[in-house]
């Protein structure tokens, strides 16, 4: 075990490298060979990728690949995603191109709202600290003028504070919850610093308010956050179409399917054991374009769960129903996403995705990433239904067992060709893969 290491952060890149090389690795030759193999020959792009983090050492690649034939409200898409996953893309694509033939997605934004909240501890009556709440109001208001201004020119801004009582829960506590609109902004530096301004502001008049004992001034801020739940920036999208319009080469019975097809997805909102798992896999659409658009998927991931628990119970996001022969399938989802800020004019390829998705809005991109994750949805509930998962899956992991054992290109291709027409299993590849090299 190595000692503790104080200053690390100060040391060079290739001194955090040797100062691991020496402490973890005892083909020390190796390991430095692939963590420099992975450093892009590109100083300057290199550099960016550096500062991105503290103690960069290399880079970790995730394959970047494109979905096309997207149609979103009549528009056509090729969708950008970031995933390690073998079948996601392929499922994308092949969902993409099923809906396309059948008029394709169609999404709406429900709203925009982003919220924020100052969490403090106050000794006294609520009564009391709500009179001094609204004396205060216009200068919570007037305080954040700075940080507001630019926002509030394209339109958007603080759309309200409240003074929420939670003693019921916590004694002494309150909260300022505030509610923001951020247009095409993530918003979260700009809900962060409102925030933080409003806990100076509400410290600073408290102290001073003379209807307040001494104990009474003494508000005491606990920390100004914004929430990743965000139930009230919510985003439609749905597909739909006669039953009979759902045959195609893998759907011979299309009532039978869309049953069985609907009856999946009931189970996901009746069984929670179902239900993530039945997300997880809309999780793989929706985390490939937040990551591939430079968003922050870790958010967005703990407020789309939070919402499907939001009452009380575990439950899919999506929904299916038979209305007088039609077919639709439609997912409901909490998703707060910027296309200006943050990554977005930072990370090359982030800003190549927004150019293929043609500089979308954040609520364009709000509709695009949920149809992503119907879209997957749609394609694992369609494979779960009919020839199970495995059969797709295995077929995509095909390469992936093939490179593990290191086949030669020749061998890849004459092993695809085999496995056209036989069960992927791990160990059909590899003895299919020994036979051919006896
Ligand atoms: C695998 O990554 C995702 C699935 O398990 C989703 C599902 O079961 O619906 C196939």
């Amino acid at each position: 075990m190595p000692e503790a290491i104080s200053g690390f952060s100060k040391l060079s890149k290739p001194e955090k490298i040797e100062w691991l090389l020496q402490n973890y690795f005892s083909n020390k030759e190796t390991a430095h060979d692939i963590l420099t193999r992975y450093w892009n020959s590109d100083k300057k792009l290199q550099k960016l990728h550096d500062e991105f983090i503290e103690n960069t050492i290399t880079n970790f690649y995730l394959p970047f690949g494109v979905a096309p034939n997207f149609l979103i409200n009549d528009k056509l898409f090729t969708i950008p995603m970031a995933i390690e996953e073998s079948s996601v893309v392929a499922a994308a694509s092949k969902a993409a191109k099923f809906w396309y033939d059948r008029g394709g997605f169609k999404a709406k934004v429900l709203s925009t709202e982003k919220i924020g909240q100052v969490h403090f501890n106050f000794s006294g009556e609520f009564k009391k600290l709500n009179q001094f709440f609204q004396a205060v109001k216009p200068k919570l208001m007037s305080d954040t003028a700075d940080i507001t201004k630019n926002m509030e020119k394209r339109g958007g801004g603080i759309t309200a504070i409240e003074l929420r009582d939670k003693t019921d829960a916590l004694d002494h506590y309150f909260q300022l919850h505030a509610t923001f609109e951020t247009l095409d902004a993530m918003g979260a530096n700009f809900i962060n610093s409102c925030l933080e301004q409003f806990a100076r502001t509400l410290k600073r008049e408290a102290e001073v308010y003379p209807h307040f004992s001494e104990e009474e001034r003494e508000i005491e801020i606990i920390m100004s956050i914004l929430s990743n739940y965000v139930p009230n920036c919510l985003v439609r999208a749905e597909v739909f179409c006669p039953i009979e319009m759902l045959k195609s080469k893998d759907i011979t019975n299309p009532r039978l399917f869309a049953e069985k097809f609907k009856q999946a997805v009931r189970i996901a909102e009746i069984e929670p054991f179902r239900a993530v798992t039945h997300n997880k896999g809309i999780m793989n659409g929706i985390d490939a374009v937040v990551l591939a658009t430079g968003n922050d998927f870790r958010a967005i991931e703990a407020g789309v769960h939070a919402y499907a628990s939001r009452t009380g119970q575990y439950k899919s996001l999506t929904h299916c129903s038979i209305d007088h022969g039609i077919f639709k399938f439609w997912i409901e989802v909490p998703l707060a996403l910027g296309t200006v800020g943050g990554l977005t004019s930072l990370h090359p390829l982030v800003k190549l995705a927004l150019e293929l998705l043609e500089h979308p809005k954040a609520e364009e991109l709000m509709q695009i990433v949920a149809v992503a994750g119907l879209a997957q949805n749609f394609a694992a509930i369609k494979s779960l239904t009919t020839t199970g998962i495995q059969q797709g899956h295995m077929k995509m992991h095909l390469m992936n067992i093939l490179n593990q054992f290191e086949a030669t290109e020749q061998e890849k291709a004459q092993l695809i060709e085999h496995f056209k027409t036989n069960v992927v299993t791990h160990s059909a590849v590899v003895s299919a893969l020994e036979n051919l090299r006896q």
